[in-house]
């Protein structure tokens, strides 16, 4: 049989937005309400995305992936997670072990945990003009307070030291898929991630179910004043990022 001449296959070409580098547009930055005394809003030239969303919801996977594609795209990156500061971050854990303080104390314990991360690495971070990627923000933090009964005005008021991000992204997951995904990576619920402080129910699983349920509507709540984007964190990751891109895109042409 004759040998047909094989016509070489002209090699795959970069789509157009894998070649474009995308230039973030500029917008200016807000406090959510009395910020932090003396740094200068105007100076934050860098974006704030926020990824949230429950223990194992996947934010971690997300955010790894989000990274590798900005810098891809020759964008300066850093990724912050809300640890525990150095300034308090010992005694928040001691006063979590001792489960002995009160929930008001509690919430200013964490409220100063974040101002001083606020103040030492998000904030310089924007300043020096990064994509900043952070995992949870005071959304999870104002969420817990909420579930607790603390007074809404109350919390919202200690967090207006926040700078308004640019875009935050809410994974949201069935609690059923959360407890196989943290039984999968971790083989243990956590206390705290399953309200057991909250006498919900004796049983952790159960407990677990009911107080992600809790959870869900606050940050639902939340979202109505707040404006953040629920992405459905059931799809497989791939399906997850390229919904996140998509959405990133329009953040950095200043039209999110
Ligand atoms: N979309 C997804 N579908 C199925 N499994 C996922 C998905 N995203 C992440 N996972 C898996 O779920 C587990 C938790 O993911 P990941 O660590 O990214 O979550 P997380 O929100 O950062 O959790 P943590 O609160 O513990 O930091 C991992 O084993 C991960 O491989
Ligand atoms: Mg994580």
């Amino acid at each position: 049989m004759p040998r047909r001449k094989s016509t070489p296959t002209p090699p795959t070409r970069p789509s157009a937005s894998d070649l474009q580098v995308l230039v973030p547009k500029t917008t200016p930055k807000r406090f959510y309400g009395h910020g932090i005394p003396g740094v200068d809003v105007s100076q934050l030239t860098g974006k704030l995305i926020v990824v949230e969303g429950a223990d194992g919801s996947g934010r971690s996977t997300q955010i790894a992936r989000l990274k590798d594609w900005l810098e891809g795209h020759g964008h300066a990156t850093v990724q912050i997670g809300l640890k525990h500061s150095k300034l308090i971050g010992e005694e928040l854990d001691r006063a979590q072990a001792g489960n002995v303080l009160s929930r008001t104390t509690f919430s200013l314990f964490y409220a100063t945990d974040f101002a001083d991360q606020l103040e030492s690495s998000i904030i310089p971070s924007l300043r020096a003009g990064f994509m900043v990627l952070a995992d949870r923000y005071i959304y999870t933090l104002m969420v817990r307070d909420l579930v607790r009964g603390m007074d809404r005005e109350w919390v919202e008021n200690l967090y207006s030291i926040a700078v308004v991000p640019d875009a935050v992204f809410y994974l949201k997951v069935a609690p059923g898929e959360l407890v196989q995904r943290t039984f999968a990576k971790s083989h243990a619920l956590d206390y705290w991630e399953s309200g057991m402080d909250l006498g919900l129910s004796r049983d952790m699983f159960d407990s677990f179910v009911k107080y992600q349920e809790l959870v869900t509507a606050e940050f639902e709540r939340l979202q109505r004043t707040y404006g953040f984007s629920i992405v459905d964190g059931n799809q497989p990751p791939e399906v997850i990022t390229a919904e996140l891109q998509r959405k990133i895109e329009r953040v950095l042409r200043g039209e999110g």
